[in-house]
């Protein structure tokens, strides 16, 4: 049952032509690919002229297998969270950028390799740590209580069976293996062979999300790209769910002047009438044709928009 990877099927990227048109690139610019996976997006902004891309991952199998995948001297390759890029970068002296591209998610080769632990069709040890490092999905599920596996399965999967599902989760302990936890699931709802949607999607998602702490570095990293972002430049956000397409969509109406941003719980330490960015497209989804090819696009979604020559929000510095 397990897959080592020797014959995965390569990472189709998703929205590529709507991203590159999103970016409008010009020859010579400077772009960040903040999500490089196995480099689809890379290669379509060297194609349309990029002078040099920098591209992120904080997968270390992403970062090593990237320079043979796009042989191109014009690729920088970091080992990062995005949510980090403006440090990085500055670090790097690369000055502001032309555009940034985020794709939100796993790729295919995450989920292809039953090692990773990222798949519920695969049986493989229960990690799903996109960098390799910190606590693993087995860790997290035999050391947290109910009540905490309880809300991270409501939270980040939008489980309406989530108590069941924690109640057996702990019942079953310890849990190692990604067909374990899956067969937990199911017989937890009563899932029958066959049914539309396999339960254990929702559970594997959420997990996911919470280990890698994915909507908090969704959230910085487009505070970051705010930061790094020439006046003019443009930001491309594809997301694969409602939480992450959520916080795009919040964080774009907030910058663009749609509502005021300051809280009791979050002092306004700027001027909310200067937005930081303009010309907020409407939401873009694959067409029919790509969701004929490509079944996994399904619940992508592209929001993009023009950096303005407003300061960055300060109270997003960290
Ligand atoms: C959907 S894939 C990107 C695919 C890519 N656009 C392509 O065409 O090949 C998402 C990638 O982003 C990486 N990733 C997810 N969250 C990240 C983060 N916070 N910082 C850096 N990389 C991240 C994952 O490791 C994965 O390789």
């Amino acid at each position: 049952m397990t897959s080592t990877g020797a014959k995965q099927a390569p990472h189709v990227p998703v929205l590529v032509n709507e991203v590159i048109g999103a970016l409008a690139i010009h020859a010579g610019d400077t772009v960040v690919d903040g999500t490089f996976g196995a480099g689809g997006y890379t290669r379509a902004m060297l194609s349309a002229g990029a002078g040099r891309v920098i591209g992120f991952d904080r997968d270390p199998d992403a970062i090593k297998a990237g320079k043979a995948l796009v042989p191109d001297p014009r690729l920088t390759l970091i080992e990062e969270r995005f949510s980090q890029m403006d440090r990085v970068l500055a670090e790097r002296g690369i000055g502001l950028v032309d555009s940034i591209a985020l794709d939100i998610g796993v790729s295919s080769m995450q989920i292809d390799r039953s090692e990773r632990g990222f798949s519920f069709q695969l049986d493989g040890p229960l990690d799903m740590r996109m960098s390799k490092a910190g606590l693993t999905a087995a860790e997290f599920l035999n050391a947290a209580d109910e009540a905490e596996i309880a809300r991270v399965l409501r939270d980040y999967g939008e489980e309406p069976r989530a108590r069941a599902i924690a109640r057996a989760i702990v019942r079953a302990r310890p849990v190692e293996r990604t067909a374990e936890l899956a067969a937990i699931v199911r017989r937890a709802v009563g899932y029958r062979q066959g049914q539309k949607s396999d339960p254990a999607t929702r559970t594997f998602q959420a997990i996911r999300i919470h280990l890698n702490a994915e909507l908090d570095e969704l959230e910085q990293g487009l505070a970051a790209a705010e930061r790094y972002l020439r006046p003019g430049g443009r930001l491309a956000v594809v997301t694969f769910h409602s939480l992450e397409d959520r916080i795009v969509k919040r964080f774009f109406r907030e910058r663009s002047g749609g509502s005021p941003a300051g809280s009791r719980h979050r002092p306004e330490l700027h001027d909310p009438t200067e937005p930081t960015f303009e010309r907020v497209a409407k939401p873009v989804s694959p067409t029919e044709r790509e969701l004929a090819a490509n079944p996994r696009s399904r619940s992508a979604r592209l929001r993009s928009a023009v950096r303005t020559s407003a300061p960055s929000w300060k109270e997003t510095l960290q």
